[in-house]
């Protein structure tokens, strides 16, 4: 049951949830804030001691988690995720197909970009979210129906900003959501995304970074911020919000929705 709890956040009690790319940023965060609300937590990451470690922070804080080394771009990693979730926890409620890489170097343009570039980035943005979707829906089928996609895109795949690769894997993105939304409607299966804007203190801009810094610097993201009306940068907490929203039973009546987590910038 996911209704309102103390304070206005949702309540996930007993709820199951694999989150990918749960090692850094949007993941980590929505890890600790879904098992916050009661959640249990799948931390699925290629990057295994990230995972872990995510898990670990939810542990410490009291909730329910394990990591799970999940190469998204693989479907057997992909199918394992989901199999570990209802193994242990006893079923899938809620897939969170979050994974994603960058624009391999900021800024690069269209004729810059080489085909193993290509093939990353499709292969993790776009392949990795097809398989959590297709996967995730056979099994909601497999327990009778019901369940809650969201995805990660961006604003990248709604207007043209943010690499001309890494928005094209973002528009698939996008537009899967909307499409499985309609297919699964009748199931009572819900499939939303959330599209964050430029995040500047999570991983995902870190080649842009120091060495073994995380994020930018303090003058980059306020900068990235500045490209936004609201003027603030966008953390991975808004996002892991927004998420925690559109998976919960608030959201009943929502599917099919690109929602912006942009400060207003996709609306001026
Ligand atoms: N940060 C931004 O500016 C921004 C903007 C718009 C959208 N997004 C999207 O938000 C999502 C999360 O990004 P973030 O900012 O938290 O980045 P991040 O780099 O902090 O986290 C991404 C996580 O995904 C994992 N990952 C990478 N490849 C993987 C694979 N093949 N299989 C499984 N996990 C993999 C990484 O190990 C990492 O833990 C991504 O989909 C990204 O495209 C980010």
């Amino acid at each position: 049951m996911t209704s309102e709890g103390q304070g206005g956040a949702p309540v996930f009690d007993g709820k199951v949830i694999v989150i990918t790319g749960a090692g850094s940023g949007v993941g980590r965060a929505s890890a600790l804030a879904f098992a916050a609300c009661g959640a249990h937590v799948v931390c699925a990451d290629v990057n295994n001691a990230w995972a872990e470690e995510t898990a670990r922070q939810v542990l410490g804080a009291g909730g329910t988690a394990l990591g799970q080394l999940c190469d998204v771009t693989k479907e057997d990693d992909v199918v394992e995720a989901i199999r570990v979730a209802v193994d242990t926890f006893g079923r899938l409620d809620i897939m969170f197909n979050n994974a994603g890489v960058a624009t391999p170097r900021p800024g690069m343009g269209l004729v810059d970009h080489t085909f193993e570039d290509w093939e990353r980035l499709v292969a993790i943005n776009l392949r990795g979210v097809f398989f959590g979707m297709k996967h995730s829906v056979a099994q909601f089928r497999r327990q009778g129906g019901g369940g809650v996609i969201v995805n990660t895109g961006s604003v990248a795949g709604i207007v043209g900003w943010g690499g001309t690769v890494y928005g094209a894997t973002k528009g698939g993105v996008n537009q899967m959501t909307k499409a499985v939304a309609i297919e699964c409607a009748a199931e009572d299966i819900r499939v939303n995304a959330i599209c964050p804007a430029g995040m500047p203190f999570t991983n995902f801009m870190a080649p842009a970074a120091a060495e073994g810094s995380t994020g930018v610097d303090r003058a980059v993201g306020d900068a990235v911020a500045q490209m936004h009306p609201l003027g603030r940068p966008i953390t991975a907490e808004d996002c892991a919000a927004a998420a925690m929203f559109l998976a919960s039973d608030e959201a009943r009546n929502i599917t099919g929705v690109l929602l912006p987590i942009d400060g207003g910038y996709v609306a001026r």
